[in-house]
């Protein structure tokens, strides 16, 4: 019996609300708190039976946030606004003495860059206070972390190379629409891209490094080399790692959207001015592109993200696939919502439902590959993400 604070109500915040609701059991008392209180209503009401109460909030605001977590006094708060938001959300845990757990990390708003550094650096600082913050507890980072401990685990006795393969093989219908908010998400994709190989990043032009990669139940897709989050805590955790990438799949028609928008400077982040008022052009694209959480009536298709691994195992070289394959149409049924929000959702309330059942303890600052693996593997198949093997695959 557990109380949870879950902070941001969109795309992500919808389905953690629907799965702790899921869960009495667990989650007795469930607050979702926002920037925008009707988008908690909204969703409140759409779970029904009184299960969630909402609450508006400035996650930006450190004060209002302690106060909110003084009064209503979580076990656990599930950020899922912004990442921007992370750091005032752990100060406020640590001053209103609550846990945390997040699922992307911390990005300044005027620098379009993420790096745990700013977050592993509360360590001490949560240890100190007997605390755990687990971060980026989605699917990727997350499930992603907790596939390459699993495969460590059971699998290896050393891992050489590490693909991360995502896919959305989905169509919601709309000419361009991003899966999680607009503005992150782009922010993510212009950057360049950074791969790990023999002790030290290589960066590429954005978008630069791409081949189709064969992804099951869906076949090939172009996939594009990106750098993502999980790839600098994992090459920390797995130091026998001589190379590690991230993959994603976009359509030719994303590409080409990407590309319009980017030369007639639609996704700068550097304020302009107009009408006498300064907008940052990213920030005005996100207000008029389709909100994450609206895409999910009409989405087609599945999802299919895991991981691709090679090493030893026993002196002889061994290849390993850990993937899972999620159908949008079936998440919308279940939670309202798009595989995308759904593969992030499931993994969050599953993360903190094994530290509120004990089976992930710790203290301080730690990423999902730093706890056992198997607890949470077996609750994403029986909350709604199974996963699944294959061996001696060649798949890049
Ligand atoms: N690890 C993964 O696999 C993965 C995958 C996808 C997304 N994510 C992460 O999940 C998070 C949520 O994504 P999403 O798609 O749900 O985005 P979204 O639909 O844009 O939702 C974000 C929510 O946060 C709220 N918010 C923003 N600033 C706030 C503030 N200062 N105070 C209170 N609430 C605030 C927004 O409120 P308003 O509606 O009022 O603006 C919105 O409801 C993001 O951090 C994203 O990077 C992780």
């Amino acid at each position: 019996m557990s109380k949870v604070l879950i902070i941001g109500a969109g795309g992500v915040g919808k389905v953690v609300a629907y799965k702790c609701a899921s869960v009495p059991e667990i989650f007795s008392e469930i607050l979702l708190a926002s920037r925008t209180l009707s988008k908690c209503q909204n969703i409140a009401s759409g779970i029904g039976g009184n299960k969630i109460k909402t609450a508006k909030v400035d996650a930006d605001n450190v004060p209002e946030l302690v106060a909110l977590m003084n009064k209503f006094k979580p076990d656990i708060v599930i950020n899922v606004a912004l990442p921007y938001q992370d750091l005032t959300i752990m100060d406020a845990c640590l001053q209103a003495h609550v846990n945390y757990l997040d699922t992307a990390n911390y990005e300044p708003k005027d620098v379009a860059k993420f790096e745990y550094k700013w977050q592993w650096a509360y360590n001490d600082k949560f240890k100190e206070a007997g605390l755990i913050a687990i971060l980026g507890c989605g699917f990727d980072p997350g499930v992603t972390g907790v596939y390459t401990a699993y495969a460590k685990k059971h699998h290896f006795d050393e891992l050489h190379y590490l693909d991360i393969v995502d896919c959305n093989a989905g169509d919601h219908g709309k000419s361009f629409a991003t899966n999680f908010n607009p503005e992150i998400n782009i922010r993510e994709i212009t950057q360049r891209g950074k791969y790990w190989e023999n002790n030290k990043w290589i960066e590429t032009e954005p978008l630069e490094i791409h081949r189709p990669i064969d992804y099951p139940e869906v076949g090939p897709k172009e996939s594009y080399l990106l750098y993502h989050e999980e790839l600098e805590s994992i090459v920390r955790n797995f130091p026998s790692l001589k190379r590690a990438r991230f993959w994603m799949t976009f359509s030719q028609n994303y590409i080409t959207h990407l590309h319009v928008l980017e030369n007639v400077g639609m996704t700068s982040i550097k304020p302009v001015i107009y009408n006498g008022m300064e907008i940052v052009p990213l920030q005005f694209l996100k207000a008029v592109l389709p909100e994450p959480s609206s895409l999910g009536k009409n989405y087609t298709g599945q999802t299919s993200i895991g991981c691709i691994i090679k090493g030893i195992k026993d002196g002889k070289e061994k290849k390993y696939f850990i993937y899972n394959n999620c159908n949008h149409a079936e998440c919308y049924k279940e939670t309202k919502s798009q595989g995308i929000s759904y593969t992030t959702g499931v993994p969050a309330m599953t993360g903190a439902m094994m530290y509120l059942t004990g089976k992930w303890q710790g203290k301080g600052v730690l990423n999902t590959e730093n706890f056992d693996p198997d607890p949470f593997l077996e609750a994403l198949n029986k909350y709604g993400l199974p996963w699944h093997e294959k061996f001696d695959v060649e798949l890049t």
